[in-house]
């Protein structure tokens, strides 16, 4: 999979099934980017490491383009590191030195500082069946003095030049995440990131790149994403040598890490792939690369889930969530989760957060009745925390001030009246272990739904460690990751989700440690559809939850017949959280059949390939096919928000099905060749508003 020519210099082809990546050495000892894009027959078509145009002013160094962009020289771009030295030399001149192949899919490359007793691996791993790079940086202190690392990014990914450019993002906000946001680049730079501690809602950590032409079934695709929960930057930098760049990794904004003699820093993972048919075959492969190589329990089909959340907020109890429990586990729901208000003096917002007891007013006998309750009635039993917040009104505030960060002096700014725990601390992480530890070998729970509420502000850590003070954000983040390694290894059968007031922590590095992310507050099942889009861009559908609520929803008031809300949800992994305790009795029955329905073609829309063939963005009709693995099933949702003038739905053009084989429509006589669902593709009669059909195929 990684091919070593060595002629006059060494040159490394990363070849995977449709794509290569290639990089050299030049005659100044600098690893130059070679190549990256659709297959190469093999390396005599490469370029040569020092081919390059010679601008006047600057001389061949403006057109570098180096792996890792080190800040020295010539070099004007966003430098993928920047570092200072002990005695204020703070320039990097970064030689290869050697190379490692640790396995056949894995490249390290050694670089070395020319003066300085500084050694930097680039490290790369293929994921050759679906296109995909990741890489990441190892900065290595072999000196005797400490080095101020100030960036360090994951990657620098070089593209092919060409005359134009175009990015695709996923902005967003508060219950309206994933927005996909499409623009041509011009000379500068574009940056998306975050600063807020944690990725956000604001911007999500992955990016689209194409040459302006390319759309959902065609054309060349660059993508890439960050996979780290804190404060990422991404910056696509478009020179005026006509040459596009791609910086990725923590972001650099008040960061700065003291790298002590033989301390090593390690930077996430930072991946990059390579479609050529579009955005559709670009999101098909993350959906792959994350179901193979990220998630967890990725060959599980994800349990239809209840949620107490919007049913009963903070207002919980043991009889009241037995009673949903009773009802759920007749809908078909296989585990229930007991969402907000259960602890403390958690009656509201207000107060109760890290007091992680349970509140015997509510739960006079504690969780076990309750949990066996939820057994005793064949599910699993899962519970909400927010381990990184704290209410200033609650006994751990009261007890540890000194545990939040601040200034000291100034005030705290709340945002859902919390404060953030200083996680940096590796006391505040053996507390949130020590607690989560307790609750979850005292109780027999299945599942923990992890939420971070705010971002952060005043970023004072009192007395940090020496020149340690901005290591906070990366600490925070690598103090997550731990607390969750260590209770899985503690409680393997324990799953988590990933929510932060809904989708503000949706990324790879999230992945590796949760089964499944909250996608969104916003239930609204029609805002859900551009929500539920943007998000299936770049992440796969198993991990992404979407409940069924109550109509009106709370979010925007409005009414949407319980089909079209099953219909949205069940493009996801789905859950309930109506108050089923309000629902009629054929309410509930028709829910019932929906769940059992969703059972049947569960597996091939968690895991099949999904094809969004009319976009929400587009028009008022949506429609989104997903086909499994094999081909003999195929799943299509058609929704309509409303018919304007007497026009039709258009009619349908499936995707991905075996052309030679005939399917049969579910509950119809409708069969014909898969090569004419493709190509006359299937009419749908929508006319209401907020109508919507299910249509299941199978090969006959
Ligand atoms: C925000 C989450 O997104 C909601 O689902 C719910 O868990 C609330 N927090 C609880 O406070």
């Amino acid at each position: 999979m990684i091919k070593v020519a060595d002629s006059k210099s060494p040159v490394w082809m990363l070849r995977m099934q449709h794509s290569d990546y290639a990089i050299g050495v030049d005659a100044a000892g600098k690893l130059q980017h070679l190549y990256w894009g659709a297959k190469l027959v093999d390396e005599q078509d490469l370029p040569g490491a020092d081919d390059r145009p010679i601008w006047i002013l600057e001389d061949d160094q403006g057109y570098s383009r180096q792996e890792i962009m080190p800040w020295g020289g010539l070099n004007y771009d966003e430098p993928g590191l920047k570092v200072t030295f002990a005695d204020g030399i703070r320039d990097l001149v970064l030689v290869y030195h050697s190379y490692e192949q640790p396995a056949e899919d894995e490249l390290v490359l050694v670089l070395k500082d020319a003066l300085k007793p500084l050694t930097v691996r680039l490290v790369y791993k293929v994921r050759a069946a679906v296109d995909i790079v990741e890489r990441h940086v190892e900065l290595h202190n072999e000196g005797t003095e400490d080095i101020r690392l100030e960036q360090v990014l994951s990657a620098i990914w070089h593209l092919p030049i060409q005359p134009q450019y175009r990015m695709s993002y996923l902005s967003g906000l508060w219950a309206g995440e994933t927005q996909i946001q499409t623009e041509p680049l011009k000379p500068g730079k574009k940056v998306i990131e975050s600063r807020r501690g944690t990725g956000s809602h604001q911007m999500n950590p992955f990016f689209f790149l194409d040459f302006g032409l390319s759309d959902e079934e065609f054309g060349e695709v660059y993508f890439g994403a960050v996979a780290y929960s804190g404060s990422w930057k991404i910056v696509a930098e478009q020179t005026t040598y006509q040459s596009l760049l791609i910086g990725a990794g923590i972001n650099d904004f008040d960061f700065s890490w003291k790298l002590e003699p033989g301390e090593t820093f390690t930077t996430p993972i930072s991946i990059g792939g390579y479609s050529g048919s579009g955005y559709g075959e670009a999101s098909r492969k993350l959906h792959r690369y994350q179901l193979q190589s990220v998630l967890p329990c990725a060959d599980q089909l994800r349990p239809v889930l209840y949620n107490s959340w919007e049913a009963t907020k903070f207002d919980v109890n043991e009889q009241q969530q037995m009673r949903l429990a009773e009802k759920a586990a007749k809908l078909g729901c296989e585990l229930f989760v007991m969402d907000d208000g259960w602890f403390g003096e958690r009656h509201s917002d207000q107060a109760g957060l890290g007091d992680w007891t349970v509140n015997r007013t509510k739960f006079p006998n504690g969780l076990q009745p309750l949990i066996q309750h939820v057994k005793s009635l064949g599910m699993q039993f899962g519970i909400w925390l927010e381990p990184e917040m704290v209410n200033p009104d609650s006994d751990l505030f009261r007890s540890h001030p000194e545990w939040i960060y601040h200034f000291p002096g100034r005030d705290r700014t709340l945002s859902r009246n919390q404060c953030v725990l200083n996680v940096a601390r590796e006391d505040v992480q053996e507390h949130l272990f020590g607690v989560m530890h307790a609750l979850l070998s005292e109780n027999d729970i299945s599942f923990i739904k992890w939420d971070m509420n705010r971002y952060f502000t005043e970023p004072g850590w009192p007395n940090a460690p020496a020149g340690r003070e901005q290591e906070l954000w990366v600490r925070h983040t690598r103090g997550i990751y731990s607390i969750l390694d260590r209770l899985q290894q503690q409680h393997p059968n324990v799953a988590f989700e990933a929510c932060s007031g809904g989708g503000g922590r949706v990324d790879l590095g999230m992945m590796k440690y949760v089964v499944q992310f909250w996608t969104s507050d916003n239930t609204d099942p029609y805002d859900r559809l551009r929500i539920q889009e943007g998000y299936s861009l770049a992440y796969n559908i198993k991990s992404m939850m979407c409940w069924v609520t109550d109509a009106p929803n709370y979010i925007n008031q409005r009414s949407a017949p319980l089909k079209y809300r099953f219909h949205s949800s069940m493009m996801g992994s789905l859950g309930i959280g109506m108050n089923l305790n309000e629902l009629s009795e054929e309410e509930l029955e028709q829910s019932r059949q929906y769940i059992e329905q969703y059972k049947r073609i569960r597996r091939t829309i968690q895991e099949g390939s999904l094809y969004r063939i009319a976009s929400p963005r587009a028009s008022d009709d949506t429609a989104v096919q997903y086909v499994s693995g094999d081909q003999s099933e195929s799943v299509v949702f058609a929704l309509r928000r409303s018919e304007q003038f007497r026009m039709p739905f258009y009619p349908i053009r499936l995707r991905g099905l075996d052309p030679d084989a005939a399917y049969s429509i579910e509950g119809s006589d409708v069969r014909r060749s898969g090569r004419s669902f493709m190509s006359r593709g299937i009419q749908v009669q929508l006319e209401a508003d907020f109508t919507s059909e299910l249509i299941v195929l199978r090969k006959v």
